[in-house]
């Protein structure tokens, strides 16, 4: 009889916060390369709607927000029979691991973290709570999985470092009962630059310098026909992020992506100048988007089919984040539940 040996695949986790449109940042550093992971692990991925209220948000925004992002991870190539696709807030589980945690990680930490510096200096009327502990709440989501790995982008590595520190800190404690996940990030996309201030990352909060996925083809064509370059005579088309950031994140884009190699790029452009290479790199770009953008403004009409898709989601994330919960209420001391 044929021996059957089940692999368990490894497990992948992220999510992105429903604060905003998703832009090519997220989309070239997260989303894009979800979507080939499906196969070879076991991926879940979610909306991280309690993230989202540390800054003040429109309550109905919000809500529609968590759904068209949905709509749009699917339009990204996430097929919910694959990836697990939920609504943070659905599973209850990572607001009781996240309260935890934050016993287990120490101020010290917490106040190193650069997303929290940026983001008081950006909300200095609403420097909250859940701002300073968020990273507590990011380990949470992460540690509930026992995910192996974690997609994100260069600037979330600082967060899946001290989700690393908070795990050892656990498993030392009260023995083996997280897994000591790894980010996992891209080697071209994971810090796309704002087209309008390349010193800064692309953010929704600089309009002009973010590409939205759902941005017409025209406003994309606008947005990099105006990218900001440099004062170089010659115009040259090189790889140089220190003296030539500007083009140097168009290069980083073209080459996210189009798959060519920066030497490619440099080559296919010698001699032709900015002006040819902007609307060249707004092209790919309207290229790579336009079907994302057609089939997320399809599916986002299909409330049922969206509602079904994160119902089944949030269950099948349930039955994950629930066994690890039971585990960590049992190492840190908490009578069973009786019912
Ligand atoms: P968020 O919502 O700011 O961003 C979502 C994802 O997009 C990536 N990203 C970028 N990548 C390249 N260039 C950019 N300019 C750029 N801007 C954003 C981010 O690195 C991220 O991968 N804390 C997280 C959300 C979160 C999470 C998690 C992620 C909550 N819980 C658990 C992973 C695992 C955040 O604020 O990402």
């Amino acid at each position: 009889m044929e021996q059957q040996t089940e692999v368990k695949k490894k497990v992948m986790l992220s999510g992105i916060q429903p604060s905003g449109d998703l832009h090519l940042g997220n989309y070239l550093g997260a989303v894009k390369n979800w979507a080939e992971l499906a196969e070879e692990f076991d991926c879940y991925y979610f909306m991280a709607d309690l993230h989202s209220i540390t800054v003040r948000q429109t309550p109905a925004d919000l809500r529609r927000r968590s759904v068209s992002q949905l709509a749009q991870y699917i339009a990204c190539g996430l097929d919910p029979a694959k990836n697990t696709l939920f609504i943070q807030s659905h599973v209850h589980e990572h607001a009781e691991l996240g309260w935890i945690l934050n016993c287990y990680t120490m101020f010290g930490e917490l106040s190193r973290m650069t997303q929290f510096k940026d983001k008081s200096a950006k909300n200095a009327e609403n420097i909250n709570g859940g701002l300073f502990t968020y990273p507590a709440l990011m380990a949470a989501d992460i540690l509930l999985y026992q995910a192996d790995y974690v997609p994100v982008g260069e600037d979330q590595k600082q967060h899946c470092e001290l989700t690393r520190d908070v795990a050892i800190r656990f498993n030392n404690l009260y023995g083996e009962t997280f897994k000591v996940p790894d980010p996992y990030i891209p080697k071209v996309g994971a810090r796309i630059m704002s087209l309008s201030v390349p010193g800064s990352k692309m953010s929704k909060s600089d309009p002009q310098g973010c590409v939205f996925i759902m941005d017409s083809p025209e406003e994309i064509s606008r947005k990099f026909k105006r990218a900001v370059t440099d004062s170089d005579t010659e115009n040259c088309v090189h790889f140089d992020p220190v003296n030539k950031p500007g083009v140097s994140n168009l290069m980083n884009i073209y080459a996210a992506v189009t798959g060519l190699s920066f030497e490619a790029i440099e080559h296919d452009f010698a001699g032709k100048g900015y002006g040819a290479f902007k609307p060249a790199v707004g092209d790919a770009v309207i290229e790579a988007l336009r079907p994302i953008r057609e089939e997320s403004t399809r599916m986002i009409s299909d409330k049922e089919y969206l509602r079904e898709v994160y119902t089944d989601g949030a269950q099948r994330a349930t039955a994950v984040a629930r066994k690890t919960l039971r585990k960590v209420y049992k190492r840190v001391g908490f009578v069973e539940k009786p019912f």
